[in-house]
């Protein structure tokens, strides 16, 4: 499974694309199968379907956890950071984790929960929220992660689209100097939730909640009454494994799915090479839970590799913005994954907060989830890695389930900002517009993948016809990622950014329709168009114009008031950057925003407008220039 040079890596590329069928058998029998695998991969990107090891039977636990038993029990699994730098960092060892999940796998049992039935975890950073996840993989319960800074409207969306039974959260979370209520947030969120029947609540904050007689129950009173012994349930490899709700560039957020097989094979597999993990190692990425990057690289890829997981509570900022820089020392980090906003945002504390910091233990970084600029790379690259670390700049996204195009850490050569070449397995392929293949090097298009690999999205919760038009109808027989790329003269990836209308906020990923349609919550609203702009820490700032029923009284106010309206019909995350007050917004004879235009306005770009004549009415431009200004 290892890649150990770049003609290893260059072999393993080459029989991933003769032979996919041997090349993933063989890695897949490095795992336990409950019952074995005769087939490896049937598909069709046409009429979209596609499994993998499709009449194995496995539990992904069985091989996160039992399999290490053997070998490293007392090895720790997850060092727990918590928020606070003063208190005591908790480390679960393989033995104790394995015991703390299926304990709570009988929790849930009790409950009634079963094999298939979806699980809603709104929790923060802390041990049992891996706990949980967990747990729900060894029973067969699909879980679905909702990140803790998401509104009570967005939890009860996610309930409701996929019929949750059960939700586990906390009384309350702590962020910083912040403390957080989140199960007062589910309470409002269950409010108009009537799949669920019950509530398991983790203390963290002590703050007082209420407690629902019949629906609610404490984590500590019922773990404390359950077996550490409970067997893992036999699954099917095509069998679900999670949720995960992901934004796209119209409607609400849809629940990507990713089953068991799949998933646990590939996310092993590229956790092991893309970070060149080996045994002792200290594995560190900032990602929360909430995230595809905190379900493929902080639970599920480490912990198949029997690797040490760091899962940190807190922010970078808190109690300074030497935290990271502390944690890696305390823990002795040796691999550090963070996102670009991260490094922008720390990099403008200046060198001083990194004085006296003790970074010699890395030897890995990693970068992910939106282009980092060569300036931010130069910094981590010299700052932090102290120019001897390899910088993975990893592309994938949640449907993706796991790493697509990235270095190899100390084996792919590297450029500034570019992640590089396809991990074996990833079949890239530019298109133009007309779904036309770009050919040679030195070229721009549409990112596409022509084959499948193992952890790829098998569906979206409820509405498989929207997985296929999402993704597999703008250009038929080809997986469509929505970014777009360029392929140097070295054949060398750099992901350019989103070609749709998704806008990627500090490596969050917001739709501009959601945005929009929450703030037309607001009253007095009429219409309004949401884009991204360019942003320096960021990476993407959300811009919204707003056409409101009477020119507002007081425009700050009216401005904080949309802010909170959409705070709460989506999360804090989703707020915008600036607001336009605008009387008309630029709209094709046909009814469409021509929102080309608005992305020019809001870079500040008037001179460029391109082509307006389209325009039902070209005044309106005028106008908004002149707002803008
Ligand atoms: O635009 C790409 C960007 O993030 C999108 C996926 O977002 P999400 O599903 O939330 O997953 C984020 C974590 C994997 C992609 O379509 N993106 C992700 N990684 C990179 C990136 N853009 C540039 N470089 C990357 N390394």
């Amino acid at each position: 499974m290892r890649i150990n040079s770049l003609q290893e890596y260059h072999e393993a590329y080459s029989l991933s694309v003769e032979k996919p069928e041997e090349f993933w058998a063989n890695i897949a029998n490095e795992f336990d199968w409950i019952k074995p695998f005769t087939k490896v991969l049937d598909w069709s990107f046409d009429d979209y379907s596609v499994k993998w090891f499709e009449d194995g039977q496995m539990n992904i636990t069985a091989n996160a956890l039992d399999r290490h038993l053997k070998t490293i029990p007392d090895q720790a699994a997850i060092v727990y950071e918590p928020n606070e730098p003063g208190d005591e960092a908790i480390t679960l060892t393989y033995r104790q984790l394995h015991a703390r999940v299926c304990k709570f796998s009988n929790v849930l049992k009790a409950q009634g929960v079963k094999k298939g039935d979806r699980v809603c975890i709104y929790m923060p950073m802390i041990p049992e929220l891996a706990i949980a996840v967990l747990a729900c993989a060894r029973i067969g319960a699909i879980h679905s992660v909702v990140f803790g800074g998401f509104s009570a409207q967005s939890i009860s969306d996610r309930i409701n689209d996929s019929l949750c039974k059960i939700v586990i959260t906390t009384d309350g979370a702590v962020r910083g100097n912040k403390t957080i209520p989140m199960k007062e947030t589910v309470d409002d969120a269950l409010l108009s939730c009537p799949s669920v029947e019950t509530v398991i609540v983790k203390t963290r904050t002590k703050t007082p909640v209420s407690m629902l007689k019949g629906r609610d129950l404490w984590w500590e009173e019922e773990e404390a009454q359950a077996s550490a012994d409970c067997a893992p349930e036999p699954m099917n490899a095509e069998d679900p494994l999670f949720i995960l709700y992901t934004s796209g560039s119209t409607g609400k957020p849809k629940g990507v799915v990713h089953t068991c097989g799949g998933y646990m094979v590939y996310t092993a597999y590229t956790f092991a090479n893309v970070f060149q993990y080996n045994p002792g190692d200290v594995f560190f990425c900032t990602a929360d839970i909430g995230w595809i990057t905190g379900h493929s690289y902080l639970v599920y890829g480490p912990l198949l590799n029997g690797a040490i997981s760091v899962l940190f509570e807190g922010i970078p900022t808190y109690p300074d913005a030497g935290r990271f820089w502390d944690i890696i020392k305390r823990h002795q980090v040796n691999i550090f994954y963070t996102a670009p906003t991260a490094i922008r945002s720390l990099m403008g504390f200046g060198d001083e907060v990194l004085e006296g910091k003790d970074l010699s233990s890395l030897r890995v970084l990693g970068s992910v989830g939106e282009p980092i600029n060569e300036e931010a790379w130069q910094w981590y690259h010299e700052k932090i890695g102290q120019g001897n670390c390899p910088i993975v700049d990893t592309w994938w996204q949640t449907e993706t389930g796991g790493l697509m195009i990235s270095p190899i850490a100390g084996i792919t050569p590297l450029k500034p900002a570019f992640a590089t070449l396809p991990l074996p397995g990833v079949q890239p392929i530019l298109v133009d517009e007309n779904g036309k293949e770009i050919e040679g090097n030195g070229v721009n298009g549409n990112l596409c993948i022509k084959y499948p690999w193992p952890s790829i999205i098998r569906t979206t919760y409820g509405d498989h016809e929207r997985c296929k038009t999402t993704y597999f109808s703008t250009y038929p027989g080809l997986y469509f990622t929505g970014d777009g790329c360029m392929r140097d003269e070295d054949g060398y990836y750099r992901i350019t950014g989103r070609v749709d209308d998704v806008m990627n906020i500090s490596g969050h990923r917001i739709g501009t329709a959601e945005v929009e349609n929450a703030i037309n919550m607001h009253t007095g609203v009429i219409e309004s168009a949401v884009v991204g702009f360019p942003h320096d820490v960021k990476g993407q700032g959300i811009y919204a114009y707003v056409i409101c029923e009477h020119p507002t009284i007081n425009d700050d106010l009216t401005r904080k008031d949309i802010l909170a309206t959409v705070a709460r019909v989506i999360g804090p995350i989703a707020k915008p950057d600036k607001i336009q007050f605008v009387t008309g917004l630029p709209k094709t004879r046909s009814g469409k925003i021509m929102r080309r235009i608005l992305r020019k306005v809001a870079e500040g770009e008037f001179g460029s407008l391109g082509d307006t004549s389209t325009l039902l009415d070209p005044s309106v431009v005028d106008s908004i220039i002149a707002g803008a200004l």
